[in-house]
């Protein structure tokens, strides 16, 4: 917006929107919006200049304006797109077609509802699983893992759950008990990590009829996500463990030790303890 006041070249680009709204049993329409776009744009930047100048009843979800809290996903021309980090540029038209992320139901105008994604996702229990269970429920040290390790899940770990590989899947399309691309990549970030000891726990979720069998490598996915996770890769790992283990070649990994205490560091004095812990055992 900045761009604009300081004088840098302005084109009027035509923002279509779908807009909905339960109250009013209208269905869905398309709605356009004239849009004022400098250079340096993004089409979330597009959309609050709607809301603030044009129509203050259009709702979209977003926060971050930076590509990390997952907020603003959506459908834009073709695909789904993070809204904040889409310059209206990039897309190289003149419309600017928005809507909802698709395969999820809409609760407001470009507002997907994302609790079935989040519940898939608490299903595969995404979290380190150890049969230590005092340590996990009452940490007294890391577990050691070399940067070796951790190249072999932390692309995995970059997920923002937005849902964009969610609403690009076919198979989820027309199957919604299908676990989809999100909750299955992060099966696999978490069965990757060393310091998790859960792939026996997880089997029986992501090898369900709604697992991972039914992802037909189409990749749309990975095409969309916009962290680069590679879910569809990461399912195919899955698969491949999946086998493995069928096949009676899993080798059931040693679970990451405990780190040995720091020698040479004592606590300075006059800083306070942390406070006793809130989250309850898992
Ligand atoms: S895998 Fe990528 S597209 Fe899917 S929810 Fe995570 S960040 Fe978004
Ligand atoms: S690769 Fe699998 S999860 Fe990804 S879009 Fe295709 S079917 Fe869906
Ligand atoms: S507003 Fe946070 S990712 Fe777009």
């Amino acid at each position: 917006m900045g761009d604009r006041e300081s004088g840098a070249a302005v084109t009027t680009v035509i923002f279509r929107v779908q807009r909905y709204a339960p109250e009013d049993g209208a269905g869905s329409r398309v709605v356009e919006y004239r849009v004022p776009v400098a250079d340096g744009m993004t089409v979330l930047d597009g959309l609050i200049h709607v809301k603030e100048r044009l129509d203050g009843s259009l709702s979209w979800r977003a926060s971050c304006r930076m590509g990390i809290c997952g907020s603003c996903g959506m459908w834009i021309n073709g695909r789904p797109r993070l809204a904040c980090q889409t310059q209206v540029a990039e897309l190289g038209t003149g419309v600017v077609q928005v809507r909802p992320l698709p395969n999820f139901p809409v609760i407001r105008d470009l507002v997907p509802d994302l609790g079935s994604m989040i519940e898939k996702h608490r299903g595969i229990r995404p979290y380190l699983l150890r049969r230590d269970l005092d340590e996990l429920e009452r940490p007294t040290a890391e577990y050691t893992q070399t940067p070796a390790d951790m190249e072999r899940y932390v692309q995995f770990a970059y997920c923002i759950k937005c849902g964009c590989c969610m609403g690009a899947c076919p198979t989820l399309a027309t199957d919604v008990r299908y676990l989809g691309p999100q909750p299955l990549s992060q099966a696999h970030r978490y069965n990757a990590d060393t310091r998790d000891d859960g792939f026996e726990e997880r089997r029986e979720v992501v090898s369900a009829s709604a697992g991972v069998w039914r992802c037909h490598f189409a990749g749309e996915c990975s095409e969309v996500c916009p962290k680069g996770v590679d879910p569809a890769l990461a399912i195919q790992r899955v698969k491949r463990e999946l086998v493995f283990h069928v096949l009676r070649l899993r080798r059931r990994p040693t679970p990451a030790p405990l780190a040995p205490p720091a020698a040479g560091l004592e606590r300075r004095p006059g800083i306070p303890e942390p406070p006793p812990p809130t989250a309850g055992t898992l």
